[in-house]
């Protein structure tokens, strides 16, 4: 099969915002006890964090982490996880029917996320919370001192305000899952509400309000132009959420998935610019998807979980190469998007439907999923090029037209790199990619990866890796021009270095 790429360095989506590469790391199951905190292990720090789970961090490259939920947010009291360690109390978190023990707050996450090179996307509670509690969160994180709040951040230790430029007014509100749900009138104007005194607070903030939990949700579109219409002057991004998996076990349809992410992209911003239209306004609200990852792989054993554990192991999916591949066309979609994606959260980064597993006093190890990801958020940085892209379709059960190529070519300027990412969703053929680069001199190739060869259910283990890239040289430099063999089933990543000519 043949596909031909035109792209010119004049015509750009926009600027990838870095935040794009954003996580999320939950108060539930082994995320945070076990996960990133496991004093006594033989990697911990003075402060009980493990150095190898904070190593694979920064390898991956997150620049913000979304805490702490989530559905936990929505139950969640803030000063339960602030002062001594051994005053804080043990609560029923009633999201996930488990005992949070507060032994990890607000201030040893800020320090952690610090230390793995992370700024935190601070989430409110907006479920059992309000205004109030809102409100003296942000004094607490982000006021000087000379308050009340401010004066006990100060004597729990952090002189300096945290700064936290990021915050989410609640979580999927529309859920009937969600404590203290709302119908999209009384979440639209709490958080308008909400939001008017945090910007009070610290008019420096950027805000998130909550969109729909799916696009499959029964209020999804007519959800979110309410929740706009009381709140677009005061927030500045809307967010999404969506969650992937192949429980048919159909391959095609399952690779094809990020269609619907791209529809559901396009979906929310038309409605956030009839907004727009509406009220006459000069402002653009953008998206924040917030959550978006693979997870099916642990619902049956989940679904048989007891109650009321400390730090159970849930929402544990093994990923497998099928789903490498599903992440790169997700990953892919989330670039092609982004003159309105400003931020995006991998859901979630450690051992909760994540990229990088633990074992209780033992490894820390990287899921298939983990490659991909780690290589987009390294290189896919700069200006997404607009390109067209000429090649054979597929229809399949829930989409029609899907090309057998998922591609983005991107242009780091800082780097003099264009980076092609592609994934071939053909199980049967190679497809023979010829991109030619308008207004870029292409010098060569500096380094060409793919990650193919796999039986798709392959997965990764604490002890072995199989699935993660290897270099190869199927990438070459023709008249200008690039060529290159996309394998069946591969996601590809070529690094070229180029001038502007
Ligand atoms: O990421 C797991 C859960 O998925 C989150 O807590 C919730 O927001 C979503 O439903």
């Amino acid at each position: 099969m043949k596909a031909k790429l035109i792209a010119n360095n004049a015509f750009t989506i926009g600027k990838i915002d870095p935040r794009i590469y954003g996580s999320f790391l939950e108060h539930m199951g082994r995320a945070v006890y076990s996960g990133i905190y496991e004093p006594g292990h033989e990697t911990a720090d003075a402060k009980g964090f493990r150095e190898d789970v904070k190593a694979l961090v920064k390898e991956l490259n997150t620049p913000l982490i979304r805490y702490p939920g989530g559905n936990f947010v929505s139950g969640y009291n803030w000063e339960d996880g602030i002062g001594a360690v051994e005053c804080r109390p043990k609560r029923l978190d009633l999201a996930w029917k488990t005992v949070e023990t507060n032994e990890v707050g607000l201030h040893e996450f800020i320090g952690w996320a610090r230390e793995a090179d992370a700024e935190v996307n601070m989430a409110v509670n907006l479920g059992t919370g309000g205004v109030e509690e809102a409100r003296n969160i942000v004094e607490y994180c982000n006021h000087p001192g000379g308050t009340y709040w401010s004066d006990l951040r100060k004597s729990n230790g952090a002189q300096s305000p945290f700064k936290i430029k990021t915050w989410c007014l609640g979580n999927e509100m529309d859920g009937h899952w969600q404590i203290g749900s709302k119908t999209a009138e009384e979440y639209g104007r709490l958080a308008a509400e909400t939001a008017k005194v945090m910007r009070m607070v610290d008019p420096d903030i950027e805000l998130v309000a909550c969109g729909s939990s799916g696009m499959g949700m029964p209020t999804f579109a007519s959800w979110e132009a309410t929740v706009l219409e009381h709140t677009y002057e005061h927030v500045d991004y809307i967010s999404l959420h969506s969650y992937y998996g192949n429980q048919k076990n159909d391959l095609s349809n399952y690779l094809a998935m990020s269609v619907g992410m791209d529809r559901f992209i396009k979906s929310v911003t038309a409605i956030c610019d009839y907004i727009k239209a509406k009220k006459r306004s000069n402002k653009t609200v953008n998206l924040a998807f917030d959550e978006w990852n693979i997870w099916y792989h642990s619902n049956e054993k989940d679904s048989k979980n007891e109650p009321w554990q400390q730090a159970p192991p849930i929402l544990e999916d093994i990923y497998n190469f099928e789903d490498a591949l599903l992440l790169g066309c997700l990953l892919i979609t989330l670039l092609k998007n982004c003159d309105r994606v400003k931020i995006a959260c991998i859901a979630q980064l450690v051992n909760v439907i994540a990229p990088i597993m633990t074992e209780p006093g033992g490894a820390a190890w990287r899921q298939a999923t983990f490659y991909p990801f780690m290589q987009a958020s390294h290189y896919g940085r700069g200006t997404t090029l607009r390109h067209i892209l000429d090649v054979p379709t597929y229809d399949c059960a829930d989409f029609k037209d899907v090309p057998f190529v998922e591609t983005v070519a991107i242009h780091n300027e800082d780097a003099n790199e264009v980076v092609i990412f592609a994934v071939n969703r053909s199980a049967d053929e190679s497809v023979d990619l010829t991109a030619e680069l308008q207004g870029f001199k292409i010098a060569g190739i500096i380094e060409s990866t793919e990650i193919c060869g796999h039986d798709v259910k392959q997965a990764n283990a604490k002890d072995s890796c199989p699935v993660a890239p290897g270099a190869t040289d199927n990438a070459t430099v023709i008249d200008g021009n690039l060529s290159a063999v996309l394998k069946p089933l591969s996601w590809n990543m070529i690094r070229m270095i180029c001038v502007l000519g």
